[in-house]
This record gives C-alpha cells, structure tokens and sequence, in this order.
C-alpha cells in the first residue's frame, strides 16, 4: 500500500544551495515524482501544471510570483486570525520581564525566521506595539519573499529590514527569536536542532507560533483555506500543515535544550480547540521564568513545563 506522507508543494518548488545561499533549478518531473510517490496525485497534478523550460526546468521567476502571491493571501489569514496582537499578549510581558532583568540593559532585538513577506516583522514596526526599544528583523531562506518583505516595508516607510537567511545558521543575533507557520516544515529531529541552535546563541527565548495539532485543525485548515485562499497550491498546502502540526509532546520535548525553559501556551487540555489556532512554544532563560509569569498575570496559568507531560513515555514521534 502507498505510504502517505505530507509534503507541502512551496518546500519542493524551490531549492537553495544550503553553504551560500544560491538558488538551485529543480526540475518539475522530480516534484511530481516525489508528490505521486507520497500518495498525493492531487498535489502532483498542480505542479505538472506550472511553468517549465524545455528540459524541464521550473521557471524560477514564475515559481517566485506565485510563491509571493500565496503569501500575500496568508497575509490576510494572518490579519484575520489577529496574529500580531496574539504574539503582543506574549511577548509584551516578555520583553517587560526582560526588561525587569537588570542585567539586560536595550536595545533589544526580535528576529522572525521564516518571516515570508513579513507580515509580522512590519504589523509590529507599524504599531510600535512592543516599544521603541526593540529592534525588527525578518529572515527567511525564500530571497523572493524576503525583497517582496523590503519593498513592502520601504513602500509602507516603516523601521524595520529583512535579511536572507537559514533558520539553522541564524543570520542575525536576536534578544528573542520568533516565528509564525514555520515549526511544522522541520521534522521532530530538526525542530530540536533548530532549538538548540537558538539555545547556544546570547539570546534570552525564543516564541514560535505554529498551528495547534488539535483534532479540529486539519477540518478547520480545510473549511478556512477554500474560504480565502485562491491559488490550488496554497488551499494544498494550508490543509497539509494543518496535518504536519508537531504535538504538545513533540514541541515540549524538542525545546527543552539545555540552557532554556521549554514551556508551552494553551496545551491541549488548557485550551478550547475551536478558538486555539496557533499557539506558541516558548524557550526562556530560567531566570526569566518568574517575572514573566508575574507580567502574564492570570494568562501563566496556561503556560506549563515539560513536567506537564507526566512520565516519559519514550521518545516523541511524528
Ligand atoms: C508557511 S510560511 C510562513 C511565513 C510567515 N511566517 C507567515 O506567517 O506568513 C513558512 C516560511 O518559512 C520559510 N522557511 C522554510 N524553511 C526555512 C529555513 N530553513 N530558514 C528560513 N526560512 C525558512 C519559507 O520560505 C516560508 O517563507
């Protein structure tokens, strides 16, 4: 029988040469391949539909317009499910926590990984909503959506910039990194190892934000996608990562690196799954732990530890 495995089709159309950042031809025969073999015909039957030279190749520069016309709907997703005010009611008290800490004098700096046409990075350039002491980046390892990012940014005079970047190499020195939709592209594996790599660096935490593995969310991803998406691939791929979330244990489990305090907001159990969509994995410095669940007030009751979880109950899987 075939093995159904979700593979989401942007992770395939493009490739990057990992040691310097080149982009790399990919051929459209190899991505159907790869989408047929992982029992998704749906899937391969778009890609065999995009734009190719004659030997094959996908066009690059046809693959970057839709790739930045898809985000531009996620955008609006984006807009829609409040995401800046949502990473606003944790990271304020983080950053007031930080701030509290006297051995972290500003400014500070948040960089967004995986920041596409970030939304986020120039929402809170815009709003000034986690204050002027707070430097803004997005990286992401697309350099199409990461110039679309810097135009819209200059067209928008806003005070914030976007670097090209690898979320395993961290271009950019943060005092917290962030991310929103980007844990769920990193097996259970590299999730740790993207962890770690934020763990090792001066950092003081990290909040990534990413859909919440609940039984409702591959319905919800499908109901709420065919609503406002247009373009095949991102309805395709919006119902996929609903399908590859990472569960409460894996996130806990994977942040858990040494050096950081791995806690989760609204766990399953502490969360009503028709409001929870996203939530945030949280990594921060023990010593931070205690101001920022002062500054959360009554919201730290549902921020829980790996303890959480009980006994071990053998290793995480996907
Ligand atoms: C689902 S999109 C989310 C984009 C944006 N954060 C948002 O919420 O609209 C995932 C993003 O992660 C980026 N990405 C995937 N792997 C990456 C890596 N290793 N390093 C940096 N960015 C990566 C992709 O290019 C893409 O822009």
């Amino acid at each position: 029988m075939l093995r159904v495995r979700h593979l989401e089709i942007s992770d395939l159309i493009t490739a990057v040469d990992l040691a310097d950042g080149r982009r790399l031809p990919v051929r459209r025969d190899e991505v159907v391949r790869q989408l047929r073999d992982s029992g998704d015909e749906p899937a391969a039957r778009i890609v065999a539909g995009l734009p190719a030279d004659r030997d094959g190749t996908l066009d690059p520069d046809a693959v970057d317009r839709l790739l930045i016309s898809v985000h531009t709907e996620l955008q609006r997703l984006s807009e829609e499910l409040r995401i800046g005010n949502r990473l606003v009611h944790l990271l304020g008290p983080l950053f007031t926590a930080i701030r509290a800490d006297g051995g972290h004098p500003g400014p500070y700096r948040l960089v967004d990984i995986g920041c596409g046409l970030g939304y986020l990075v120039r929402w809170l350039a815009a709003t000034g909503a986690l204050g002027p002491d707070v430097e803004l980046i997005g990286v992401d390892l697309n350099a199409a959506l990461v110039g679309e990012a810097d135009r819209l940014a200059r067209a928008e005079g806003l005070d914030c910039r976007f670097v090209h970047g690898n979320a395993f190499e961290l271009p950019e020195a943060a005092t917290v990194y962030v991310s929103t939709g980007v844990l769920h592209h990193f097996g259970a594996a590299a999730l740790a190892g993207f962890f770690r790599t934020q763990a090792a660096s001066p950092a003081l935490a990290f909040c990534h934000f990413d859909i919440a593995a609940t039984s409702l969310a591959p319905i919800g991803a499908r109901v709420f996608h065919r609503a406002r998406m247009r373009h095949p691939l991102g309805r395709h791929d919006g119902v996929v990562s609903a399908r590859r979330a990472h569960d409460d244990e894996t996130l806990l489990r994977a942040a858990a690196v040494p050096g950081m305090r791995a806690l989760l907001y609204e766990p399953r159990g502490l969360s009503n799954p028709f409001c929870t969509t996203l939530r945030p994995i949280l990594g921060v410095r023990p010593q931070l732990e205690p101001p920022l669940r002062q500054a959360l007030g009554r919201a730290s009751r549902r921020l829980v530890g790996p303890e959480h979880l009980g006994p071990v109950r053998g290793e995480a899987t996907r």
